[in-house]
């Protein structure tokens, strides 16, 4: 579902990508295969994150963050932020208020997200710990300012056979006009390209 969302957002193959709470996902390594070259994970894993590390091979450059995204303070901007399965643990609003602060600042101004988390009707709990779920409404009301592109509902089905119904949403950091616009190639910006034929 990432690469679908990544390729329907129109992400350029130079474009500075993050991958919040990435831990060992194989996204990072999906990604570099298809050519992306300025590839960030954070995770507050060091563990999950030396996983993936080691998977990779010696010549590629990723940026290796290990970090908690309640305490961390972006020192770049990002064209993409990708979220699998990470907003979902924090239960309280505070924390959500939190993250979504640091997501817009680290997200430069014609940027895009991808959000992932358990559907309203998925599991109670994840890794062990207690998560909050939402549906495709839940999580757009959270993108204020944002232009949804792709909002949809996935039965992820575990290596154990456990369905756990995720809901995703993706979004351009633009008002929907200028998503329009730059679609139809009528904006001479500099952010036109990257949109064209999305909409
Ligand atoms: C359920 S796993 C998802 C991993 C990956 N995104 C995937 O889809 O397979 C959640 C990951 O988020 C990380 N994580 C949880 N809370 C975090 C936080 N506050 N800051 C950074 N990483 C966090 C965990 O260490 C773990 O690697």
């Amino acid at each position: 579902m990432s690469l679908t969302l990544i390729d329907r957002l129109r992400v350029a193959k130079e474009a500075p990508v993050i991958d919040v709470g990435g831990g060992a996902s194989l996204l990072v390594d999906r990604l570099v295969g298809r050519g992306y070259t300025d590839l960030t994970v954070l995770d507050l894993s060091s563990t999950a994150l030396e996983i993936a590390r080691r998977r990779l091979d010696d010549t590629v450059h990723v940026h290796w963050l290990h970090e908690n995204l309640m305490t961390w303070e972006p020192q770049r901007r990002y064209a993409l932020w990708h979220d699998r399965a990470v907003f979902h643990f924090l239960t309280n609003a505070g924390e959500r208020a939190k993250y979504l602060t640091t997501m817009r600042h680290a997200l430069s101004d014609s940027g895009s997200v991808i959000i992932a988390t358990f559907a309203s009707d998925g599991p109670e709990r994840c890794s062990g710990l207690p998560v909050a779920r939402y549906d495709a409404a839940d999580l757009e009301r959270l993108l204020d300012g944002f232009t949804v592109v792709e909002s949809s509902r996935e039965e992820h089905v575990t290596p154990d056979g456990t369905v756990q119904p995720f809901t995703w949403v993706a979004a351009h950091r633009l008002p929907v006009a200028e998503v329009r616009a730059a679609a139809q190639g009528s904006s001479t910006g500099p952010r036109a390209p990257a949109f064209r034929k999305l909409i």
